[in-house]
């Protein structure tokens, strides 16, 4: 199974992605947060990057491309879900065509859909753990202990690119590039909508109901 989750920012991509590879034991590849390591590593490729996830422009796509399809390879025999990948058309078509010589293609694609002002608002609380990853909320869910992560009790962090300029345009680039995906996946059969509001459980209910009907229909055809 292939899974994408595809949203504009602060939609609750990367929450719902930790819960759902959890419950579907499935390899997580959130895009952002690979790149995010990168440039804690400050690898190569971390200081090729920076300065476009610091204005909130896309990463260029032979980067993204080359590893995205290092991780296809290594990850060949698993259930994979994507947060944050495809994000244009050409990083579909190029998916698409890895896939396709793996002899794979795309189960579902979710697209995760919420009004700005709730957008904005989730992203100005959003606080996470630079060390685990795990995302919290000031509002809706805040840490046990103010400012360090329940896991590891490392300091939480706040995202460079979470401050209201930079918002603005990872929304407008998520219009003009990414929304244009709506179409292709629904020419490809496997597009879903998924209403965002609601806590994250009434969220995740609504995605593994599709997921486990997928799961079922999978199963009678066989
Ligand atoms: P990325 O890290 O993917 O950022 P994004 O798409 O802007 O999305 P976010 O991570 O900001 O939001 P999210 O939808 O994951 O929401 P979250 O779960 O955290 O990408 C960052 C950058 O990397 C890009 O700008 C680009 O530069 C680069 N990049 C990444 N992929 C790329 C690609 N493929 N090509 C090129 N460049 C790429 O939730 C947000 C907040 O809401 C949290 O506080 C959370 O606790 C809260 N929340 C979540 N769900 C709920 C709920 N149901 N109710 C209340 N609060 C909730
Ligand atoms: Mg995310």
């Amino acid at each position: 199974m292939r899974i994408i989750l595809f949203g504009p920012p602060g939609v609750g991509k990367g929450t719902q992605a930790q819960a759902l590879a959890e419950k579907f034991n499935l390899v997580r590849l959130s895009t952002g947060d690979l790149l995010r390591e990168e440039i804690s590593l400050s690898s190569p490729i971390g200081r090729k990057v920076e300065q476009f996830l610091r204005k909130g422009h896309l990463v260029p796509d032979d980067i993204m491309l080359e590893i995205i399809d290092n991780i296809l390879i290594e990850n060949k025999d698993r259930d994979l879900l994507f947060d944050g990948f495809p994000r244009n058309l050409n990083q579909a078509h190029s998916l698409e065509r890895s896939l396709a010589q793996m002899e794979q293609g795309i189960s579902i694609a979710f697209e995760m859909h919420l009004e700005e002002d709730e957008l904005v608002k989730r992203l100005m609380n959003r606080r996470y753990c630079p060390r685990c990853e795990r995302i919290y909320n000031l509002i809706t869910n805040p840490p046990k202990k103010d400012g360090v992560c329940d896991d590891d009790g490392v300091k939480l962090v706040t995202r460079e690119d979470d401050t209201a300029e930079v918002i603005k345009k990872r929304l407008k680039i998520y219009e003009d590039e990414t929304r244009p995906l709506v179409n292709y996946y629904k020419l490809l059969n496997v597009y879903k909508q998924i209403d965002a509001r609601g806590n994250q459980d009434e969220v995740l209910n609504r995605i593994t109901e599709i997921v486990n009907a997928y799961l079922n229909s999978k199963c009678t055809s066989n």
